[in-house]
């Protein structure tokens, strides 16, 4: 149970802390590092996190702990490994965890048996059972999408492997530019959509069905298969039983590339990299399970975010990845974020009184140094920002590219926290001096393989979970994703709407 005057009062005693600069939590504390720096084990490798340059100190754990009490994070977190009901405006567990192996035990036997069944068509696209495959061509949105993407973007591209593309958009274009660039004879279609009635979707599940049709395929239907958790509805759709991979309710969108949303992924890179995937994710799943307070690092960096959000006023979190592998992670994590935390009600309800989730963005590092660094170094709105890079380089090139990319790296977070007092008095000093004490998070992969990409992604989710707990929101559910689906809908059946719509509906000639 919360206790919301304990939880109260610990607020009230954060907010009463006093302020320190980063750098003088450096100067009082020699041993800053080893406290707020840790090691995570995961299969074949371990991935630092270092928090030391954020300004947690022993007064902000102290208070943070008393709210981590208050929200009964305990017993959240062991709900949702219970297979409780958690997910309580949609009267749902919440069960991504049990992909991996860790959760419920009838949930992980389900999960198992769904894995198995994955891999058993995984096993006889490689066979060669359903001819020649060269091309896989996913289509699906939202959380149906952007893990699959990622996870192919990130680790594959095998010479030898099948071609897999993610179409999301309803824009013709994306799809136009996929059909162009595979062959209807040698390319299957998966359609992603854990409800198979995704508008988006399912249009552009119908045009790539007319291309295959076109160019004389002559089962289009045969060349289907479904990633879902209404296995009926893409039986009622056209798509062949056994060529359904179904995965369970419990597993909410933008948690589902470790089920068989992750299909893409697990062609793209062959099924024993997927299991790593799944195992790099487990070994955080169990980390997140089994510790507390500070120890427990999902939960350290939710105590952070909190800090920047709530005693600092910060409206975004940046992310930099400092290798081009993992460009698109920054979109993954908005949605993971954004989705699940951008809320404006309680759990109860009620209506919340601080601020939720701050908006995420990023991109990938050097590049992004040259183009918005400038606002974090010397803008007028703190930007609480993570660095994210791998200690191994994922070029055969001159070590001089890796070595100037992690310098690079490095050198931000240093530059953010440090700054640099103005230099004489001329019309310049002020304009070339930085204010520092800016906040910042470095990971430190060793390398980038499936078992890093999939802790790294679920240190994200339990992460995001933590802070839905402290914030007492329900991270699960999405209804803010609602009005604009209906006003759409009803667009397309003639409704009529504000002046300034049906100006432009007009003006675009659909009206
Ligand atoms: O509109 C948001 C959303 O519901 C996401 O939460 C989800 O990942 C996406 O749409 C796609 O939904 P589906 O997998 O059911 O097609």
């Amino acid at each position: 149970m919360t206790d919301s005057t304990a939880a109260t009062s610990a607020w009230d005693e954060l907010k009463a802390l006093p302020r320190p600069r980063l750098n003088e939590l450096f100067a009082a504390d020699s041993g800053r590092v080893g406290l707020l720096s840790a090691k995570l084990e995961i299969p074949e490798g371990e991935i630092l996190f270092d928090w030391s340059k954020t300004h947690l100190d022993a007064a902000h754990i102290a208070g943070f702990e008393k709210l981590t009490a208050a929200m009964d994070f305990h017993g959240r977190r062991a709900a949702m490994f219970n297979g409780e009901h958690i997910n309580t405006t949609e009267d749902r567990a919440v069960e991504h965890t049990a992909l991996r192996g860790v959760g419920k035990e009838t949930s992980v036997e389900e999960a198992e048996a769904l894995k198995l069944r994955m891999r058993g068509l995984v096993d006889a696209i490689y066979a060669g059972t359903l001819g020649e495959v060269r091309y896989l061509i996913s289509i699906g949105i939202g959380g149906s999408a952007l893990g699959p993407r990622l996870g192919v973007d990130a680790l594959g591209g095998g010479e030898d492997g099948i071609d897999v593309h993610i179409v999301s958009n309803i824009d013709g274009v994306a799809l136009e530019d996929a059909l162009d660039w595979c062959d209807p004879e040698t390319t299957l279609i998966a359609v992603a959509s854990k409800t198979f009635t995704t508008t988006e979707t399912m249009i552009n599940a119908q045009s790539a069905i007319e291309w295959l049709e076109d160019n004389g395929v002559a089962d289009p239907y045969g060349r289907v298969i479904a990633l879902t958790a209404d296995p009926e509805k893409a039986v009622e759709w056209g798509v062949d039983e056994t060529r359904i991979l179904p995965f369970s309710e419990s597993v909410g969108g933008r948690y589902s590339l470790w089920s068989s949303i992750g299909f893409p992924i697990a062609v793209a890179i062959g099924w024993d990299g997927f299991q790593d995937f799944l195992d790099g994710a487990a070994a955080v799943d169990r980390h997140f399970r089994d510790n507390d307070g500070l120890a427990n690092l999902p939960l350290r960096a939710a105590w952070a975010d909190l800090l920047y959000t709530h005693l600092r006023g910060t409206q975004t979190r940046a992310c930099f990845a400092y290798d081009q592998r993992l460009d698109l992670l920054p979109d993954y994590l908005q949605q993971l974020e954004m989705e699940s935390n951008g809320k404006r009600v309680t759990i109860d309800g009620a209506l919340l009184e601080g601020p939720s989730a701050p908006i995420t963005w990023g991109g990938v590092g050097t590049d992004a140094q040259h183009a918005v660094f400038q606002l974090l170094h010397q803008g007028k709105v703190l930007v609480p920002v993570d660095f994210i890079a791998c200690i191994a380089p994922g070029d055969n090139l001159d070590p001089a590219h890796h070595r100037t990319l992690l310098q690079n790296c490095f050198a931000q977070g240093a530059a953010l926290m440090a700054g640099k007092p103005a230099q004489g008095t001329d019309k310049l000093a002020e304009a070339r001096a930085y204010p520092g004490d800016r906040p910042s998070a470095t990971i430190l992969l060793d390398d980038l393989t499936p078992a890093s990409l999939g802790a790294l992604i679920a240190f994200h989710e339990h992460r995001t979970f933590a802070n839905g707990i402290l914030l007492g929101i329900n991270s699960f559910d999405q209804f803010g994703v609602e009005l604009g689906k209906e006003i759409a809908k009803s667009m397309d059946k003639g409704g009529s709407f504000d002046a300034s719509t049906e100006a432009l509906l007009k003006a675009a000639g659909i009206k």
